[in-house]
């Protein structure tokens, strides 16, 4: 992969005594238990330690979810089934995700956890502490790959195996990645029935205003305002977006 991405030292950060060992998050009381993350301070790579727009949908997820995952919003109407979640690092929101899975909705639905092959280790670390290794699996995915056969569209009688949820915290920061993140997102949305996607991602750089421009051609990009912590987040620049493919080659829109 070195050869594709080079430059990994990019995505490392120096080391954190703060975002070292084991953290409890229960998101001021809503997730019980809570969830325990793992975080290595940034030993391998940025995603080792929870970030503030992770924080963000983790919030959303729970304040919007009662008898099933976002059921409190207009997408739930149907259980989703299978969730993929994009850059997960710690794999804070597919475990938030996962826990309630386990603990309160029992609709058998799957969350992958996904991230560069060196974060694979640090998220299974993290399945383990918060004993959803039923609900959720990790796994290696770079984007501007091709898609594994696990997260590929597909069509007719096998489409009820088809990503329906797509997740992705803070992984708008980095200017050379932004035309992999575009197309793993192009990809997953190749078919009739996209899956819906939420992306919170917070604002450091005028830079990630290319992202959102480039990704306006293929996607409306439409700002969540009505959550409880919107303001808060909003003093710390940090935004929940829903990105819906606008029409692709499969949709014959
Ligand atoms: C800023 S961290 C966010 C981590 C986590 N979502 C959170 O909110 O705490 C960005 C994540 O994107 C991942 N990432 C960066 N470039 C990637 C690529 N080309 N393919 C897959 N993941 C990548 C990093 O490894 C990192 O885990």
């Amino acid at each position: 992969m070195d050869g594709i991405f080079g430059g990994f030292e990019d995505l490392v950060v120096p080391r954190l005594e703060e975002h070292l060992g084991q953290t409890d998050l229960s998101f001021g009381g809503k997730l019980l238990p809570a969830l325990k993350i793992c975080e290595d301070g940034g030993e391998s790579g940025c995603g080792g330690k929870v970030w503030i727009a992770g924080e963000l949908l983790c919030e959303y997820v729970l304040e919007k979810s009662n008898d099933h995952l976002l059921s409190k919003t207009i997408h739930g109407k149907r259980p989703f089934k299978k969730v993929l979640e994009l850059g997960s690092g710690t794999g804070l929101v597919g475990l938030c995700v996962g826990l309630l899975e386990k603990n309160k909705f029992h609709d058998n639905t799957k969350v992958y956890v996904t991230d560069i092959d060196k974060l694979v280790p640090l998220m299974e670390r993290n399945i383990q502490l918060d004993k959803v290794q039923y609900e959720v699996l990790a796994r290696e995915l770079w984007w501007g790959e091709p898609l594994s056969a696990d997260f590929s569209p597909q069509e007719g009688d096998l489409q009820t195996n088809n990503v329906d949820l797509v997740l992705a915290a803070d992984c708008v920061y980095l200017e050379k990645a932004f035309p992999l993140l575009e197309r793993t997102l192009l990809d997953l949305t190749n078919c009739i029935s996209p899956p819906v996607i939420l992306m919170a991602y917070k604002k450091r750089r005028k830079a990630d205003k290319q992202f959102f421009n480039k990704i306006k051609k293929n996607f409306d990009v439409l700002e969540i305002t009505d959550f409880i912590k919107f303001n808060y987040y909003l003093k710390q620049k940090t935004h929940l977006f829903q990105l819906v493919r606008k029409c692709s080659p499969r949709s014959g829109a």
